[in-house]
């Protein structure tokens, strides 16, 4: 691997942006880039590429799986982090005791509306509270019990960037029996992830933000001695043993995760997936976790010497790799930063400022002078 701060220069938009949004989308690098013209190329060539196609979907499962430190067979590769928890949620089973999930209030909104839309199968949805910014562990602990069938947390929040203490979550469900969901998006490329340490259930994300590509494909991780006992309602032909058997008078999942997927792959996605997850593979996600976390020492320390309100946990393990700073009007603070070259987005009254290795301290010091000009607007 060459000096991560060498991997800048695949990234045109950094010439004349400071593009310091990768929570919301990822900056666009040449390599991806050059894969969707690849795509293109490979169909003016060959017209329909079935094999090559299937053969690109194989490659993208494991270098999902390489990521997460994970087998291939226990990663589905959807379309969006959306498809991967709807499939979860149309394997769930509701004919026992348990009828619980146990959600929480930092939830992505698609997160809680797999659960919620179960209420029609007796599901019985209830949120854990927001405590200083975090999971309170201690209203999760309340609200698991017997009757838990699944806690779902994210692992970064998409609001203030909270990283959740995923073992000690895990910890609390698996004392009830429950299984326990991260949703993980806005972690994946982050933030290291090793399925073996974390020892959990379900593992949902997709390839837009960390991971430097695309929207259109997402994956899912499931435990593989949950794989074969999981019945996906939300299922298709490439979810079957035999994607080619052409079968209609029955329904065979394959006996691998495949069996949460569903139909056509997203094929140019595929293309731009697969150049994302290499080059952030060469990098390591260890690497990156720890160059973008003195970015944000950096960062912190800058917006607090301007006096503005940092709204993620101070604690660098505590937060993931977006800061957000609580403003009056967090619409017109983007539209500010735009006007100096700096693109950023923003939730609930934050700006969200999400660096990645690709983003360096001129830029940090770029987004601090911005935002001393713009004091009027931080809350
Ligand atoms: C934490 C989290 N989960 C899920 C999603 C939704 O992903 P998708 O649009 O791929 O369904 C997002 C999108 O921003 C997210 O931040």
């Amino acid at each position: 691997m060459k000096p991560i701060e060498e991997y800048r220069d695949h990234f045109p938009i950094f010439k004349d942006t400071v593009y310091i949004n990768s929570c919301s989308y990822a900056a666009l690098s040449d390599e991806v880039e050059a894969a969707f013209l690849k795509y293109l190329k490979d169909r003016h060539e060959m017209g329909a590429d079935w094999i090559g196609w299937c053969d690109r979907l194989e490659r993208v499962r494991e270098l999902f799986a390489k990521l997460l430190s994970a087998r291939a067979d226990e990663i589905a590769v959807t379309t969006s982090a959306s498809a991967s928890l709807s499939a979860v949620s149309s394997s769930l089973d509701f004919s026992g005791a348990r009828k619980k999930i146990v959600t929480t209030d930092l939830a992505f909104p698609t997160e809680a509306h797999a659960w919620h839309a179960l209420k029609k199968h007796g599901a019985q949805v209830v949120h854990a509270k927001e405590k200083d910014g975090m999971i309170d562990l201690d209203d999760l602990e309340r609200l698991v019990d017997e009757t838990t069938l699944l806690v779902a947390v994210p692992l970064v929040c998409y609001r203030n960037g909270a990283l959740a203490d995923v073992p000690a979550i895990r910890d609390i469900a698996r004392k009830k029996g429950a299984m326990i969901l991260v949703d993980a998006y806005q972690g994946v490329g982050a933030v290291p992830i090793d399925v073996n340490e974390w020892d959990v259930d379900f593992i949902v994300g997709g390839s837009l933000k960390y991971l430097l590509s695309t929207a259109g494909v997402g994956f899912l991780w499931v435990r593989g001695d949950l794989i074969t006992k999981s019945q996906p309602t939300q299922t298709g032909w490439f979810a079957q043993e035999d994607v080619h058997a052409m079968l209609i008078h029955d329904n065979i999942p394959a006996r691998s995760a495949r069996r949460f997927e569903q139909g056509t792959p997203s094929v140019p996605n595929l293309y731009a997936v697969e150049a994302g997850l290499k080059m952030i593979l060469e990098i390591g996600v260890g690497n990156i976790r720890k160059y973008v976390a003195s970015l944000n020492e950096r960062l912190k320390q800058g917006i607090l010497k301007i006096g503005g309100k940092i709204m993620s946990p101070m604690n660098p393990d505590r937060h993931g790799a977006m800061i957000t700073v609580a403003s009056t009007d967090e619409y017109a603070l983007v539209a500010k930063l735009a006007e100096d070259g700096i693109v950023a987005s923003c939730r609930d009254g934050n700006l969200r400022i999400s660096a990645h290795f690709y983003n360096n301290d001129d830029d940090i010091d770029a987004v601090i002078a911005s935002l001393e000009k713009n004091k009027n607007l931080l809350a």
